[in-house]
């Protein structure tokens, strides 16, 4: 049977008996459970292999909740949160005293947001608890975006995935924290860093874990097919060099015909960079699957939500 389901009461007794459940969210699947249950957050490191050391993200209700959880919230983090919450903007603050070490993996600081999912939204209004919850993968794995994606992941070792459909966003949440009181953004992600110049001006992007020791989820290599995979400027060039081999393409808006190339996922016909993001991970499951020798993906432009699906590309081809 499957552990798919839309019966919210049955999480709702889940998440209070200290275990797990899979929950939608509009960027990816998260594995969520109870901050203040010390049992369901080890679980939550055990099922991920995630190590101790890299801090989970809290999911709240609602902004006012905030100050339960943080301390000196900083005046562009509230209008950050104005303009972007619910959604998919994390912040890292300084925490309050309650929030578990475990959770925070001992640092100071704890990484929060409102999900803007309705799914998620009305778990949390019944819940007296805010939920832990990383993404719904084994660790350095691709992120989920359906609720089949994280069942294929944890057939055996999980109670329920809350179904809510696909994730429309597509990729992880933007992670800004603050240095000395100036924005810092931690990881490109669904909120691009444009439209948050747009609300606090220029902000630094601190991305790359050679620079962000402080984001210890920041590993070079991260939301990997198992299928070699690569990332290049010139597509069809690249594949010239492999005639030999079965190939997968991973494109942004046109098609490529090569006899090598057995399968390719168009992200955006209409060259969209909101629909690409949307699409990158499911894409990137569905190539996974086809026991292809390479996956070959194409650069995407530079700006925007282009930024972020780069991000996610390299850190997938990284070796
Ligand atoms: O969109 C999202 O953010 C999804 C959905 C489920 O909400 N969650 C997610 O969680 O992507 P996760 O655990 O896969 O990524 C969270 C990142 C990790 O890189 C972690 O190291 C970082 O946030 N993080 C968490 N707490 C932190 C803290 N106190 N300081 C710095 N980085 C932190
Ligand atoms: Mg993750």
């Amino acid at each position: 049977m499957s552990i798919i389901s839309n019966n919210i009461s049955k999480a709702i007794e889940i998440l209070n008996q200290d275990d797990l459940v899979a929950i939608p969210t509009e960027t990816v699947y998260g594995l969520a459970g109870n901050i203040y249950s010390e049992s369901a957050i080890r679980k939550i490191f055990a099922l991920k292999q995630r190590p101790l050391f890299n801090p989970l993200i809290v999911h709240i209700k609602s902004i006012e909740q905030l100050p339960e959880l943080a301390r000196e919230i900083p005046e562009k983090a509230r209008r950050l949160a104005e303009a972007f919450w619910p959604g998919p903007l994390t912040f890292v603050l300084k925490k309050q005293p309650r929030v578990p070490d475990l959770v925070t993996a001992g640092k100071d600081s704890v990484a929060i947001r409102i999900p803007n999912h309705p799914v998620a939204l009305a778990l949390l209004e019944a819940l007296d608890f805010p939920l832990a919850a990383p993404s719904a993968n084994p660790f350095g794995c691709i992120s989920p975006t359906s609720a089949e994606h994280v069942a294929a992941y944890f057939p055996a070792s999980l109670k329920m995935v809350l179904e809510g459909g696909d994730c429309k966003n597509g990729i992880e949440s933007t992670i800004v924290g603050f240095e000395n009181g100036t924005p810092v953004l931690y990881r490109l992600g669904s909120i691009s860093v444009e439209d948050i110049e747009v609300v606090i001006g220029a902000i630094e992007v601190k991305n790359k874990k050679e620079v962000a020791p402080d984001a210890p989820g920041m590993l070079s290599r991260h939301y990997a097919p198992r299928t070699p995979t690569f990332l290049t400027d010139d597509v069809a060039a690249f594949i010239q060099a492999y005639p030999a081999k079965k190939i997968g393409l991973l494109l942004f808006k046109s098609r490529i015909e090569h006899p090598a190339v057995h399968a390719q996922e168009i992200l955006s016909e209409a060259a969209s960079l909101a629909e690409a993001t949307a699409n990158l991970y499911a894409a990137m499951h569905r190539l996974d699957k086809l026991g292809l020798d390479m996956i070959v993906a194409e650069r995407f432009p530079d700006h925007d939500l282009g930024m972020s699906i780069n991000d996610r590309l390299e850190r997938a081809t990284k070796k």
